[in-house]
């Protein structure tokens, strides 16, 4: 049985997160809020607790785990050495939603780092996943907490779908703030190369360097570039319908959704359309969810996974989707969702 503890009315009981850090010290699973998900926690060092983990989610072995601390000192325990670039990322990022690759030490098991020897590690920006990781006294390993190829939690009720009866403790901390995940950064690299877009954007990154590139394999259709987060080549964020995104101006977009969905229910189908708070009076369709502001990108981001959780309730064959610049966090927006829909996107121009 699972157990869920609920600290989502602003007060942390000491003797909640107690019992949660037991568990963990004892290479149980506790899920757990993050400012950008929940987490899927277990003890980084037991390689037995994270094997728990690939279990719960049926996640492929060779998709490498990132590692929470509490603390930045604590980033000691797990890697020989910090490089400078990461010194002045950790200063400026920590905690926050950017996740950094090290070379691990001998004491962090292979089965977290998907047999790398590289271990990706972040500090989260909320208290709950804080006090948790320093009650347990041990880093925390900790995917997304949600079943492999499924979206991404952003409250404990899609947790529960998909966990409950699998984990021991879910710690229900209310909904998450950025809503898609943490930004992976390779540093290794003359120029830092992100892996994953996320909550930190490039050009929060370009603060710091002059220059900073996206994983080419991120975009490319070539099959041959094998993209350097092993995350990023499964399907991933899949709604149970199908997706169709279409990107242009607000006037165009809305009209090419209009015959497409026409097109859809005229095939019998039961279509559902992804809008904003801009376009939504656009479509006469009652399977129409509102994303967010169009003029405010990370209410986006914030309601994007629960909106696709929301279509699977609706039980609709179809989503149309309208697509979003990609700049800012609109570039971690666009990466989600077209992997929702397998790269169907139609650009309008
Ligand atoms: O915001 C987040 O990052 C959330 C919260 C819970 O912290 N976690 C998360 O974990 O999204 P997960 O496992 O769903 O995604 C981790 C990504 C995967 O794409 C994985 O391949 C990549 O990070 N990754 C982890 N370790 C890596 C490594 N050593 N080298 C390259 N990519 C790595
Ligand atoms: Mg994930």
């Amino acid at each position: 049985v699972t157990k869920i503890i609920e600290l989502n009315n602003g007060h942390i009981e000491e003797k909640a997160i107690k019992e949660a850090g037991e568990v963990i010290k004892n290479g149980g699973l506790v899920a757990f809020p993050t400012e950008t998900v929940y987490g899927l926690g277990a003890n980084a060092l037991d390689e037995d607790a994270v094997g728990k983990i690939f279990e719960a989610k049926g996640r492929p072995q060779d998709n490498p785990l990132i590692v929470h601390i509490g603390d930045i000192s604590q980033i000691y325990e797990l890697v020989e050495e910090v490089p400078e670039k990461a010194l002045m990322l950790m200063e400026k990022f920590w905690p926050g939603p950017l996740t950094l690759l090290f070379n691990k030490n001998e004491k962090v098991p292979l089965k977290t780092t998907g047999g790398l020897q590289s271990v990706a590690i972040r500090m989260p920006k909320n208290e709950i996943a804080i006090k948790l990781i320093n009650e347990s006294k041990v880093p925390i390993a900790a995917p997304s907490a949600n079943l492999s190829g499924k979206p991404s939690p952003t409250n404990a009720s899609h947790v529960i779908e998909d966990l409950l009866g699998k984990i021991d403790i879910i710690i229900d901390g209310g909904t998450t703030g950025v809503g898609v995940e943490s930004t992976v950064l390779d540093i290794s690299t003359d120029i830092p190369t992100i892996l994953r877009p996320g909550g930190v954007t490039l050009e929060n990154l370009l603060t710091v360097f002059p220059k900073v590139e996206y994983d080419p394999a991120l975009e490319s259709k070539d099959k041959d570039l094998v993209p350097k987060s092993p995350g990023q080549k499964y399907k991933h964020y899949s709604p149970k319908a199908n997706m169709k995104i279409v990107y242009g101006t607000i006037e165009d977009m809305s009209k090419k959704i209009n015959e497409l969905k026409d097109y859809y229910t005229l095939e019998g189908m039961k279509v559902g359309i992804l809008a904003t708070s801009q376009t939504k009076e656009k479509y006469d369709l009652d399977n129409t969810l509102v994303l967010g502001d169009r003029e405010n990108l990370e209410s986006i981001a914030s309601n994007l996974f629960d909106m696709l959780r929301k279509f699977d309730k609706l039980e609709v064959d179809i989503i149309l989707s309208e697509g979003f610049e990609e700049k800012g966090i609109g570039k971690a927006i666009m990466n989600r969702m077209k992997k929702a829909a397998g790269g169907d996107i139609i650009y309008l121009d």
